[in-house]
């Protein structure tokens, strides 16, 4: 079994066009040697053409932070899975906990992401996770046994293959706190024995599990040492070709 890493990194709502541009330019150059590894950056969306532009041909992939569950049609402001892979994209990110808290992003609406996605060629970073006080009631696995149950209900195996889960702990996202590499890697653990029960071990060993939340430098190396920690998504510090190029870089 062997997993390829991966190195996400979410821009959110950061980054003109123009500043877009230039920092993938950099990031190209500062991660030109990286091989054996998989890196994917997440712009927003009027930023994803211009940026595609740049990595082509490079070993930068393209993620779009979100997308809609139809093809076409009257729904005005979304975007569908075929116009991303028209614009570069190979992933999308589904599920992010922002879009929960803010945007009305449920379970339901993950599912129903996820399966266009699939069935439109994309690849999906499916993101879950528990907040501080489902952590604190102790709630943090029935949390995420629904959240995977339902985001993931229906995908065939071989649509599983093709899906990324990343465990982002609402706590840790943004606040400087990050989930202990040995926290984290109970989780993921979990996490993949739940795959394991749904879709059998071996799709379960294949699946790649990123973490996310306050990930820097100084702890990536920590986190990726552990057996079930297969990537990271990494939100403030991909903003910066300096700290990003050193998690890419990440030592084993
Ligand atoms: P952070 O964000 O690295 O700034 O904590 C992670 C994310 O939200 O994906």
């Amino acid at each position: 079994m062997s997993r390829t890493p991966l190195i996400a990194g979410n821009w959110k709502m950061y980054k003109t066009i123009p500043e877009a541009v230039e920092t993938v330019e950099q990031l190209k150059e500062a991660i030109k040697d990286v091989s054996s590894r998989e890196v994917v950056i997440a712009p927003s969306f009027v930023c994803l053409f211009p940026v595609a532009e740049v990595i082509r041909r490079s070993n930068i992939a393209l993620a779009a932070q979100n997308v809609f569950w139809e093809d076409e049609g009257a729904y005005t402001g979304e975007i569908s899975p075929a116009m991303l892979r028209s614009g570069g994209c190979t992933y999308t990110i589904i599920g992010h906990s922002e879009r929960r808290q803010y945007f009305g992003e449920t379970n339901e609406s993950v599912n129903k992401k996820s399966k266009k996605s699939l069935e439109g060629g994309l690849k999906v970073i499916v993101c879950i996770g528990e907040s501080l006080e489902e952590r604190e009631k102790k709630n943090t696995f029935s949390i995420l046994r629904t959240q995977i149950e339902g985001g993931l209900r229906g995908l065939t195996a071989d649509q599983m293959r093709e899906v990324v889960i990343a465990y982002e702990p609402i706590w840790a996202i943004g606040t400087g706190k990050t989930a202990t590499a040995d926290q984290a890697e109970e989780v993921h653990q979990f996490i993949r024995n739940q795959i394991g029960e749904k879709q059998g071990k071996e799709l379960s060993e294949k699946t790649r599990i990123l973490y996310g939340g306050s990930v820097k430098p100084d702890n990536i190396d920590e986190l990726m040492a552990k057996k079930n920690i297969d990537g990271v998504l990494v939100g403030g510090a991909s903003l910066k070709v300096e700290s990003f190029a050193r998690i890419v870089k990440f030592l084993f």
